[in-house]
């Protein structure tokens, strides 16, 4: 029995890096929605992230993959959704070099179950919003200057920047074709707890800890514009909630930072913490991510001068943060880099 929620929202890939913050951080705050976690749990899936409200009584776990067409209508009829925040997909990079075909299934052909059921729901009559979370990277890479807007031309260069990018038109189609009510965010690189540790700011954390060696790719110039998951999480609400139908997003705080910088910045965190060090003795330089953009750089000036979003937290206390977060959370960190990963990541990084 569903009961009387004022909104009835499926959160796809819930149990992920973003999804789970965002269930934290909207969860207690709007006791009037239910939230329907979809996820498939694949390895970067984790409901121990959502321990604190699993037993909330607006919140729902329903394992199932966004591929499963008929399984998904049952779900959405079943709770009677009238709202989506589409976080599941492949998200690594250097998995879509290696392995492309997931990232097409879920990332393209997930999005469009989703879409058809959403257009459904909509043709009957109900008051219907898809928020669609997509990337920077699907407008490919930037030289020295200027930043992507969310006017900048489609260039994804990598097979997961190409599925977000397929899935984000797929959405506009479905604004500009049959009116459904979309909005599309464009976030840079989140960092904060609970990411899975082959992204570059845990993977840094976790091998400082270890003691291995701490790869870089190429030289280590590349350019990444980084923002705090609970700004992200705070931006998120705010489309969620006022963005304009068929309006897309660009999320940022303005923090570019060189990945040699970011990384020599977090050793000496991990030595202030932890003590000893220096642990930039572990940085190795290997051989660089085919296809490796050079730079990414969001002009957030739309979602603060329209929905009056800004970023709030500082960079050196967020990253700080982060990286106590990830030492106090030693057993989390083990748990995701023991198993399958730890033979994938031996695999990727030997044959670099
Ligand atoms: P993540 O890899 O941490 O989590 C992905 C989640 O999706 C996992 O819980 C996984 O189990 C689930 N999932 C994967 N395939 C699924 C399927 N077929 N059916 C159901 N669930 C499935 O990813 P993340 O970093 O949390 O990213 C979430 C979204 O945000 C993605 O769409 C990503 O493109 C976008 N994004 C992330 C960042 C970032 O810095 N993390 C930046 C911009 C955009
Ligand atoms: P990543 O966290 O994979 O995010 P994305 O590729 O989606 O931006 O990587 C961030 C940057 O760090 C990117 O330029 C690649 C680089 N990188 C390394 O140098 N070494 C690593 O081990 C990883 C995972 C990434």
């Amino acid at each position: 029995m569903v009961g009387n929620w004022e909104k009835r929202i499926a959160i796809t890939g819930g149990a992920g890096f973003v999804g789970s913050n965002l269930l934290l951080y909207m969860v207690p705050r709007y006791s009037r929605y239910l939230f329907v976690n979809i996820d498939c749990l694949t390895y970067a899936g984790n409901l121990s992230n959502l321990a604190s409200i699993e037993h909330a009584p607006n919140y729902r776990f329903v394992k199932l993959t966004v591929n499963d067409y008929k399984s998904l209508a049952r779900c959405f009829a079943e709770f009677d959704i009238n709202a989506v925040i589409h976080f599941a997909a492949e998200t690594h990079v250097d998995r879509s070099i290696f392995g492309p075909a997931d990232f097409i299934s879920t990332n393209i052909a997930g999005t469009f179950n989703l879409l058809e059921l959403a257009r459904q729901r909509f043709d009957d009559g109900v008051d219907f919003r898809f928020h669609h979370i997509s990337t920077d990277e699907v407008f490919g890479s930037l030289g020295e200057d200027g930043a992507f807007t969310e006017e900048s031309p489609y260039r994804p260069n990598s097979p997961y920047s190409a599925s977000k990018a397929g899935s984000d038109h797929l959405v506009r189609a479905y604004h500009r074709t049959y009116r459904l009510d979309t909005v599309i965010s464009h976030c840079c690189n989140n960092f904060g707890p609970y990411q899975f540790p082959e992204k570059l700011v845990p993977l840094v954390i976790n091998n400082a800890l270890e003691g291995k060696p701490i790869p870089i790719y190429g030289n280590g110039r590349n350019i990444r514009d980084w923002l705090y998951i609970e700004d992200h999480c705070r931006a998120l609400d705010v489309i969620f909630h006022r963005g304009v139908a068929g309006r897309a997003y660009a999320v940022s705080a303005r923090n570019e930072y060189r990945n040699i910088d970011l990384v020599r910045r977090i050793c000496r965190l991990v030595d202030e913490i932890k003590g000893g060090g220096p642990r930039e003795r572990l940085i190795e330089f290997v051989s660089d991510r085919p296809g490796h953009d050079q730079r990414y750089a969001i002009d957030p000036s739309r979602i603060e001068n329209e929905l009056g979003w800004k970023a709030v937290h500082q960079f050196p206390e967020a990253l700080r943060k982060t990286a106590e977060w990830y030492i106090s959370h030693r057993e989390w960190l083990d748990r995701c880099v023991s198993g399958e990963y730890l033979k994938y990541y031996e695999q990727v990084y030997t044959n670099r």
